[in-house]
């Protein structure tokens, strides 16, 4: 009899988590997500996308304050228009002319910091007095402003 008792809460306990947690069909609870909401571009995967025109910032350098970094040590998105100062070449190099300054002079662009001249491959790593050859495309990892939309809020 008792053994009955045991068997009879252990299903009716299976059945009660099984419903709490799933939806119709065991799909996950609110339902199923619809074909066209998944992924970063909405849509039939067929559709020829249009996404919005994008607009980069055209200021000089030094017309707007800099922009806050989303942590400390990440690398400072550039503030400033880029049609003037590139394309980096390997003979012309706008960006290391105004930045890489041995000292920063009230009005000057902020200078690059010991990890620009720091070969982090020598073991172990050293600063040298020229522009490491790793920093020398700045746009890898500066990046310009546009007024693009978030695809995803980002709480970084
Ligand atoms: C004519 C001089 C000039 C040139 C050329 C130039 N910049 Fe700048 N840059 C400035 C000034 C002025 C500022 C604003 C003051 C500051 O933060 O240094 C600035 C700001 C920046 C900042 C933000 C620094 C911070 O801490 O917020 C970055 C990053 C930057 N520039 C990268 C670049 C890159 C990459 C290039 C080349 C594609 C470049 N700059 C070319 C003058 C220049
Ligand atoms: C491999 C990635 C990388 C490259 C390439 C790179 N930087 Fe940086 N940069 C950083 C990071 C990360 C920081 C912030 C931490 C630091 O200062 O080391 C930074 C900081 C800066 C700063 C602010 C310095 C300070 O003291 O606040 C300036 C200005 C700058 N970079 C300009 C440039 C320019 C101009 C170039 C090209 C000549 C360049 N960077 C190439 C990653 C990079």
């Amino acid at each position: 009899m008792r053994r009955w008792l045991l068997m009879a809460c252990g299903l009716a306990l299976s059945c009660a988590s099984s419903t709490s947690g799933t939806g119709s069909g065991g799909a996950p609870s609110g339902g199923p997500v619809a074909e066209t909401e998944l992924g970063l571009a909405k849509g039939n995967v067929t559709d020829t996308p249009e996404p919005p025109r994008v607009t980069y910032r055209t200021s000089d350098p030094g017309e707007e304050p800099s922009v806050p970094r989303p942590f400390a040590f990440a690398p400072p998105s550039i503030p400033h228009g880029l049609e003037q100062v590139t394309p980096i070449t390997r003979t012309d190099h706008p960006c290391r002319d105004c930045h890489a300054l041995a000292e920063q002079l009230p009005g000057d662009p902020k200078p690059l910091s010991d990890s620009h001249y720091t070969d982090y491959r020598a073991d172990p790593p050293k600063r040298g007095t020229e522009l490491s050859s790793a920093r020398y495309d700045c746009l890898t990892c500066h990046i310009r402003q546009s007024d693009a939309e978030l695809l995803v809020e980002s709480r970084f």
